[in-house]
């Protein structure tokens, strides 16, 4: 299904104020609009009790902690790139579109399959596209940064059609031994499609309405892997002081969705959906009561996944347009926190 196709029902008048929008030879604004949206699992799942027969760890535990109950594991065919490719290739067949109609790929991730050429671009070749693409790293706030920059693309006019795709591998730099690390992430990929339009005759703006982004690099230690893509001889293990990437999270995550919608002129009861990168339920909670939403209005994939890092919002946005809940006109809040330290926002009317 197209969610930007120009048949969405008409809706209340353009918020007084915009984030800042080209106007393009004094026409309508050209976004980004988000045309089709696709995501790929590992078929692998592994619970909590099943790590609990090899760490000591219980579900309890990490249940009560998290909120994670299960997470997909990558096989050995399952790289960065083959997980991307599928997620993208469902991108597009969901936007109608093919591989003619891409004139960038940009692929968040932390676990590229090698040092160079970019996943992306291994992406693009198995899909037969052309244009351009490249990697971009901001752990897991990668497709926030992505959205961020494929908007710019657009609105520029420097791209028409931009693949935006975040794809992770997270098993191949856990340490296993670690239980205060292991247990919290997930492999898996999720992608969107965006074409560059105006909503025109929808009678409000729609696509990208803006991206906030943000960085702290005097955080860098308490979140990273402590080695490189590359080195077979150190490929490194993720590293995490756990309590002060939570504490960050409330405070930063909190500014961020305040800020969007201040940006906006828009009021928190606009939001429809609260999509956030899924890192820890109780995280997910606090942003929710800020917003006063109800659960429902909250797109929750932790308790299946785990943290997919730049993969976990795309993949939230699938699952949630593949069963429905997405509708076109809906305002659509994303927010991601991630090593760097980097944070960040999007708003995006579907
Ligand atoms: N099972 C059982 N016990 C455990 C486990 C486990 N899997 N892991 C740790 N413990 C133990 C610890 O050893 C410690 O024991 P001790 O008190 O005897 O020393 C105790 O549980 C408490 O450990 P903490 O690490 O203090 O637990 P905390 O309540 O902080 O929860 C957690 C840890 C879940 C990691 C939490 O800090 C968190 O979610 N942090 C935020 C993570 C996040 O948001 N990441 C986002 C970005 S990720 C990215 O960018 C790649």
């Amino acid at each position: 299904m197209d969610l930007a196709t120009d048949t969405a029902p008409p809706a209340s008048p353009p918020p007084a104020r915009r984030a800042a929008a080209v106007e393009r030879g004094g026409g309508p604004v050209v976004r980004a609009l988000l045309a089709g949206i696709g995501a790929y699992l590992p078929q692998t799942v592994v619970t909590n009790d099943e790590l609990a027969q090899r760490l000591e760890t219980s579900d309890a535990w990490i249940r009560e902690r998290t909120g994670i109950g299960a997470r997909h594991i990558a096989q050995a065919h399952e790289t960065c790139a083959f997980m991307a490719t599928r997620a993208a290739a469902a991108a597009l067949a969901d936007a109608g579109a093919t591989a003619a109609d891409v004139d960038a790929i940009i692929l968040a991730t932390a676990t590229p399959d090698e040092a160079f050429p970019a996943t992306a671009l291994r992406v693009q070749a198995a899909l037969g596209a052309h244009g351009f693409g490249f990697d971009l790293s901001a752990a897991c706030s990668g497709f926030v940064y992505a959205l961020s920059v494929a908007d710019a693309l657009v609105r520029v006019g420097q791209a028409r059609g931009v693949l935006v795709i975040g794809s992770e591998v997270y098993s191949r730099i856990l340490d296993w031994r670690d239980r205060g690390t292991c247990v919290l992430f997930g492999d898996g990929a999720g992608a969107v499609f965006l074409r560059a339009g105006t909503g025109e005759g929808t009678g409000r703006d729609r696509g990208i309405l803006s991206t906030h982004l943000h960085a702290d690099g005097r955080l860098g230690d308490i979140l990273y892997v402590d080695g490189a893509v590359g080195r077979p001889d150190r490929p490194g293990h993720l590293k995490m002081q756990g309590k002060e990437v939570f504490r960050h999270a409330v405070l930063r995550l909190a500014e961020a969705v305040d800020e969007a919608l201040a940006a906006n002129g828009l009021d928190r009861s606009a939001v429809d959906w609260l999509v956030p990168h899924q890192a820890n339920l109780r995280i997910i909670e606090g942003i929710r009561k800020r917003l006063d939403l109800p659960v429902e209005r909250v797109v929750r994939t932790i308790e299946r996944h785990a943290n997919t890092s730049a993969a976990s919002i795309p993949l939230a946005l699938a699952e949630a347009h593949a069963d429905g809940r997405l509708r076109p006109g809906q305002l659509v809040l994303l927010e991601a926190l991630g090593g760097g330290l980097t944070w960040g926002s999007a708003l995006v009317r579907l």
